[in-house]
């Protein structure tokens, strides 16, 4: 079965073809950092307007390298859920228009869960159940995982998001966006333990997270080290801050895989290209004796195979959804039916 996934959920273009869930046959991806980086963020309208100047060359270039036309796919898969909503319904009304003219189904895709079957991708014969932890610039949340389309949410932030918080940091250290990538090359030459920095709990929730008095700690550090004059060991400063934010993330991971009788751990989203957080999760997994599945670097980030890979899942559980099929900001990973309106 031949998927067209597409992707415009933030500050990505990307639409590709997959065989089956599993092959990739094509992968494009039209990256927006340039024209949000002298914001320090993404800035939703421009956003919208690049997806739109985007979508069709993308997706004729998918198609293309896929050595297919429309007419041969089976179903179009697209992100209708969470994201900016102004950036999502690009896509979809692109995909509605796709899927109409070449009468193929359309198929919604939760982007976290497109996140998640990134895994399915790079190791093809993972299936469901497992623990995922999906970790993103926007969300950071842990999922039971029982079927290809059976979530449950057992963790998740209660404020900030960590891709959000490297985010944060780098701009007010002034070293570029989006910061993850660029604090993950700093801290490999760092010492984790130069700064001490807070841990947060979540009092009665075990599984959820806090981001936001880590970020503050490492805004208020930067400015008094800036009033005072002193200068800081930067790559030490990211080494700590990773590590701070691998003690929230890592230890209810594989808590939570104990308690709730997982037997593996996936890792999803940008953040899960982290040097620091990979080697944290493989070391915290081997000890617990827990497989643990990470996807390629490449395919952490926001990209149209993951949305193509779960979309197939989605396609023949559900079936195609109607015309009228919405966007929406938020939405939790473990809905069980489509909103309607
Ligand atoms: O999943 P994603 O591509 O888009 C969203 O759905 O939000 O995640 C983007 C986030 C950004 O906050 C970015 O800074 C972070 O992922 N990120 C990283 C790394 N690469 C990207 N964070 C830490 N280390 C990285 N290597
Ligand atoms: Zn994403």
């Amino acid at each position: 079965m031949l998927i067209l996934g597409i992707e415009s959920s933030c500050d990505e273009t990307a639409a590709a073809v997959v065989r089956d869930g599993r092959t990739v046959l094509s992968n494009q991806v039209a990256t927006q950092i340039d024209m949000h980086t002298i914001y320090g963020g993404v800035v939703p309208e421009i956003a919208s307007r690049k997806h739109v100047e985007t979508i069709c060359p993308l997706v004729e270039a998918a198609l293309a390298e896929a050595g297919v036309t429309a007419r041969e796919l089976d179903a179009i898969a697209v992100t209708f859920a969470p994201g900016l909503i102004g950036a999502l319904l690009v896509g979809l009304n692109f995909a509605k228009g796709l899927a109409f003219a070449a009468e193929k189904p359309l198929v919604p895709v939760h982007h976290h869960r497109g996140h998640v079957a990134a895994n399915y991708l790079a190791h093809p014969t993972l299936e469901p159940p497992f623990l995922a932890l999906v970790a993103s610039g926007g969300h950071t949340l842990i999922l039971g995982v029982d079927g290809y389309t059976d979530y449950r949410v057992l963790g998740s932030t209660r404020d900030d998001a960590a891709g959000e918080c490297f985010d944060k940091v780098a701009r007010v250290l002034g070293i570029g966006y989006p910061g993850g990538k660029v604090i993950d090359r700093l801290a490999v030459s760092g010492d984790s333990s130069r700064y001490p920095l807070p841990r947060a709990k979540v009092d009665g929730s075990p599984y959820d997270m806090s981001f936001s008095g880590l970020k503050t700690a490492m805004i208020n550090l930067i400015h008094n080290a800036e009033q005072k004059g002193e200068s800081l060991d930067l790559p030490s400063l990211a080494a700590s801050f990773e590590l701070a934010i691998c003690d929230e993330i890592v230890p209810r991971t594989v808590t939570a895989a104990r308690e709730f009788g997982y037997r593996k751990v996936v890792l999803a989203g940008g953040v899960a290209a982290n040097t620091a957080l990979r080697a944290a999760a493989g070391q915290a997994c081997s000890r617990e004796g827990l497989e643990l599945y990470l996807p390629t670097p490449a395919l952490c980030g926001d990209n149209g195979a993951m949305i193509a890979c779960q979309g197939f899942y989605e396609f023949l559980a559900h079936g195609g959804a109607e015309m009228d099929l919405n966007a929406y900001a938020t939405l939790a990973a473990d809905y069980t039916e489509v909103p309607q309106f």
